[in-house]
C-alpha cells in the first residue's frame, strides 16, 4: 500500500541556528503528537543536509531529502553536488523536477531524466515534480502538459527504478501565490497521473505510488486535500517553515 507522506521544502530559507530549531521543534512535536503512520520528510538546503539529518535520524517517522542532485556523476562541475554524496551524509529523498529549477535553471526533461538515473543508482528515492503553468490550464490543456511531463522523465526507467520514484503534482500558479488547487481539480490530475503511470509503468506500480500535491497547500485546506482518494499528502513550502503550520499539515491525514 502506498505511503502517506508530508515533506517540507525548505526552499533558500533560514540560516543554520534557524534550521536546527527548526527542525529540532518539528522532531519534538511528531514524537509527542503523530501517532498514525506517515512519512515526515525534511528537505534542508545542502550545507544543512548533515547536522538536520543527525537530528532526525532517531525519529523512525522523519526522512531526509536534498532539493537538487547533478545530473553529472563526478568531476569537474563547480558548484554542483553528486547522487554519491548526498547518499553519502545519509540523504534518503530527493526532488527532482522541481518547477523552480525548471523556470530558472532551464532544467529540461531529459536532464531530469539523468538526475533520476543518477539518483536511483546511488539509492536515492526520487521525488518527481510536474504541474503545470496557468497558461496552460487557462488553455485546459493541463492534463496534456502534465502527462508529457511524466512521459519525458519517467517512461524510460525501468519499473525496479520507478517503484523508488514518489510523484508530487504542483500546480506553477498555485506555488507561493495563496491560490490553492481546490480538492476536486487536485484529485482529477492526481487520478490522471495514476493513470498515466499504469499506462507508462503498470496498474499495480501505479497503485502504490504516492502522489502528493503541492502549492499553498496549509494547516486550513490540507484536510481537505488530503481526504481526496488520490491525494497521498503534500509536498509543502511556505508553511513547511514553520513547525506548528507543519505539523498541524502532517496531523491532517
Ligand atoms: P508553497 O507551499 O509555498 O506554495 O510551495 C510549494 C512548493 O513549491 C513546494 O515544493
Amino acid at each position: 500500500m502506498r505511503k502517506k507522506i508530508v515533506a517540507g521544502n525548505w526552499k533558500m530559507n533560514k540560516t543554520y541556528e534557524e534550521a536546527l530549531s527548526l527542525v529540532s521543534e518539528i522532531d519534538h512535536m511528531v514524537r509527542d503528537e503523530v501517532n498514525g503512520e506517515v512519512t515526515v520528510i525534511v528537505t534542508p538546503p545542502f550545507p544543512y543536509l548533515q547536522p538536520v539529518g543527525k537530528l532526525v535520524q532517531g525519529n523512525s517517522k522523519m526522512h531526509l531529502a536534498a532539493q537538487n542532485v547533478s545530473e553529472h556523476e563526478s568531476g569537474a562541475f563547480t558548484g554542483e553536488v553528486s547522487a554519491a554524496m548526498l547518499q553519502s551524509v545519509g540523504t534518503e529523498y530527493v526532488l527532482v523536477g522541481h518547477s523552480e529549477r525548471r523556470m530558472y535553471h532551464h532544467e529540461d526533461a531529459q536532464t531530469l531524466y539523468k538526475k533520476m538515473k543518477m539518483a536511483l543508482a546511488q539509492g536515492l528515492k526520487p521525488i518527481f515534480c510536474c504541474g503545470e503553468p496557468l497558461e496552460e490550464r487557462d488553455a485546459d490543456r493541463h492534463f496534456e502538459f502534465v502527462g508529457q511531463q511524466l512521459h519525458d522523465s519517467l517512461s524510460y526507467l525501468s519499473n525496479e527504478e520507478f517503484d523508488q520514484v514518489v510523484v508530487a503534482y504542483e500546480p506553477i500558479w498555485a506555488i507561493g501565490t495563496g491560490r490553492t488547487a481546490s480538492s476536486q481539480q487536485a484529485q482529477e490530475m492526481h487520478a490522471y497521473i495514476r493513470e498515466q503511470l499504469a499506462r507508462l509503468f503498470d496498474a499495480e506500480a501505479a497503485f502504490n505510488t504516492s502522489i502528493l500535491y503541492g502549492g499553498s497547500c496549509n494547516p486550513g485546506n490540507a484536510q481537505e486535500l488530503f481526504a481526496q482518494p488520490d491525494v497521498d499528502g503534500g509536498l509543502i513550502g511556505g508553511a513547511s517553515l514553520k513547525s506548528r503550520d507543519f505539523v498541524a499539515i502532517i496531523k491532517s491525514f
